[in-house]
């Protein structure tokens, strides 16, 4: 991973085509089983959507995220939403669990992360999140860096993710003071409705951006059509090839 993401979050465009993110964060609420009462970090709550749920179980919900439009939809929402980025915790033993989906993979450094994390737990506390696994949308990724090489440009020093395997992030855990309770991976083929080309647009500035401006849409074209047979089924819908690492860890009471 390169660095710090300078993707722009528009929560009017991400509830348009990333609307399947949320959705796809049921299981990981139920992992979290919030009780009535606690009181729970969502890190990285874009526009609150799990936020709500997590709340509607009973719970005391604070929900931070680095992008301020996000925050705004989820203050929107009625929902209590700082702008924080997840590398910036200041929060002190006060929650019962910090909850994160789709968010943890583009945190730099993650050292710096689940360190706010564990001083953001009350002894005892738990972690659930899931996030980009091992080989995540590795077609996608894999057709960036064949599109931008042709531009003299290696992929690989633009990409603002983290995709770690099960043993990798297992080892990141446990040296942050966390008990690992269970972590896999869990391959997840996720429809794009929108289709290939909204998705590039919603998540891949890092990768495009660099370019001149006059190249954009040609290279983006290149990507979508080195991905169509592999991607597109004969229907026509795009299937993504996402892969997820799913966990949830506790720290010594
Ligand atoms: C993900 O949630 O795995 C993801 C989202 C956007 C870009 C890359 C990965």
């Amino acid at each position: 991973m390169a660095g710090s993401s300078k993707q722009h979050w528009s929560a009017e465009r991400y509830a348009a085509t990333a609307h399947f993110v949320p959705a796809f964060g049921a299981p990981v609420v139920e992992l979290l089983a919030p009780q009535p009462g606690e009181r729970i970090l969502d890190l990285g709550c874009g526009d609150g959507v799990l936020t709500e749920k997590i709340a509607a179980a009973g719970a005391t919900v604070v929900a931070v995220d680095a992008a301020p439009d996000m925050v705004a939809a989820a203050k929107a929402k009625g929902l209590d939403a700082r702008v924080v980025p997840g590398q910036s915790l200041a929060f002190e033993r006060e929650f019962d669990a910090v909850f994160s989906n789709a968010a943890l993979h583009w945190m730099h450094p993650q050292e710096a992360v689940l360190a706010g994390v564990a001083r953001a737990l009350k002894p005892g506390g738990r972690f659930v999140a899931e996030m980009g696994g091992h080989n995540n949308t590795a077609a996608i990724q894999t057709a960036f860096r064949a599109v931008l090489r042709r531009r003299g440009i290696e992929a690989l020093n633009l990409s603002p993710w983290y995709f770690p395997s099960a043993a990798a992030y297992r080892a990141r855990l446990e040296a942050a003071g966390f008990r690992v309770e269970e972590i896999a991976i869990v391959p997840r083929p996720t429809p794009l409705e929108a289709g290939l080309g909204a998705w590039l647009d919603t998540f891949t500035e890092d990768f495009l951006n660099p370019l001149v401006p006059d190249d954009r849409a040609a290279a983006k074209q290149e990507i979508i059509d080195l991905l169509q047979p592999i991607l597109q089924d004969e229907t026509g819908l795009w299937i993504a090839d996402y892969v997820r690492l799913r966990f949830r860890a506790t720290l010594p009471g």
